[in-house]
């Protein structure tokens, strides 16, 4: 086994594991991993208005918030220790074009010019998707005929990478791809790159499965499919190798950041991910992780706080680098207290 020697298991001395755990200081000490504010990212969800807070009821504590208390949940959780953000625009309007995914006075694009303002040091990360924008709610272009709905790919391209270079020009740090289209990520770089933000970094969804861990999410985000599925363009949770030449691909078009999605159920793709490809990698805690640890919590049948970092450090060990929660500003404090 890796790292036995002679010191293991039947020899002598006989190694005894106890020793190392007879004191806080020693256990901190050994400790393999580590887990800090730093590494979180917080997911919002923006719509129109003023003074807006509409709660979610499956995600006790997430809300749909305007733009003037987006950026009060923003500061808090900077003030809380935690770099970044991702956002989520719930349009006014949507159409079979999303254009509200691309307007330069989009929801999304509103939101990032306030934060940049006024919290300049906060990272602003973008989910670039349309399904939030489309009458259907899908994540493309769908297309109905005789022999049935397809969402289309390459259609779908140029809309992406519309939407992820109207979020960087209103001052974006960097965008998140999450429709799991082929060969968006190098759609979105060649956009990018053509308008100049070369430096602009992509943090692709890369591994992202058709789970039903996604359903209190489209509550949130207003973005359930009126008809059929995401089977599709996301993929089967059944498939791990598959997962990784996903990777593979998204890496080869450019992307800077991979992510495993959802976290918890997936920590061997997020384990394999790291191991073979080495890039910084990100999980996603997605909404039902956060509504199951909420409900239990919400009966007093688990230790909310205890799960929630036990369950951020196993994605840590398992292999991830970055870790979107939900609870993130939670998380934050709770670290700050009690590293
Ligand atoms: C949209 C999108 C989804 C999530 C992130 N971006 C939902 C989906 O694919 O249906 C899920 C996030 C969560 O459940 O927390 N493409
Ligand atoms: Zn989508």
């Amino acid at each position: 086994m890796e790292g036995m020697n002679l010191h293991s298991v039947g020899q002598f001395p006989a190694y005894r594991p106890r020793r190392l755990r007879q004191s806080a200081a020693l256990r901190r000490l050994v400790c393999e991993t580590q887990l800090s504010a730093a590494q979180l990212v917080l997911p919002l969800f923006v719509r129109a208005g003023r003074k807006v807070r509409r709660p979610i009821e499956a995600m006790p504590g997430v809300f749909q918030l305007s733009p003037d208390e987006l950026l009060r949940e923003a500061a808090r959780a900077h003030e809380a220790g935690v770099p970044a953000v991702l956002l989520f625009g719930i349009p006014d309007k949507k159409d079979a074009k999303a254009s509200g995914a691309y307007a330069s006075n989009g929801i999304v694009q509103q939101a990032v010019r306030l934060l940049k303002r006024e919290c300049p040091e906060l990272l602003i990360v973008t989910d670039v998707c349309l399904c939030e924008y489309m009458s259907h709610g899908h994540c493309g272009i769908v297309h109905r005929d005789r022999t049935g709905v397809k969402v289309l790919n390459d259609p779908t391209l140029k809309l992406l990478a519309q939407s992820a270079a109207s979020h960087v020009e209103a001052g974006a740090d960097m965008v998140a791809p999450s429709d799991m289209m082929d060969g968006r990520v190098r759609a979105i770089r060649e956009k990018l790159d053509a308008l100049g933000f070369t430096d602009t970094p992509i943090l692709s969804y890369a591994a992202k499965f058709a789970s039903a861990y996604y359903g209190p999410f489209r509550e949130a985000a207003e973005s359930a499919p009126q008809f059929g599925d995401r089977r599709g363009y996301q993929m089967d949770p059944a498939n791990a190798a598959e997962a990784l030449r996903e990777v593979a691909l998204d890496i080869q078009e450019g992307a800077d950041i991979v992510m495993v999605k959802p976290a918890l159920a997936y920590l061997d793709i997020v384990h394999r991910v790291k191991a073979e490809f080495g890039y910084p990698t990100a999980a996603y805690a997605v909404s039902a992780e956060y509504s199951m640890v909420k409900a239990a919590a919400a009966n007093g049948w688990i230790d909310e706080r205890a799960v929630t970092l036990e369950s951020l450090l196993a994605m840590r060990r398992a292999g991830a680098d970055i870790l979107i929660t939900y609870a993130a500003t939670d998380a934050a404090r709770w670290l700050k207290e009690r590293p």
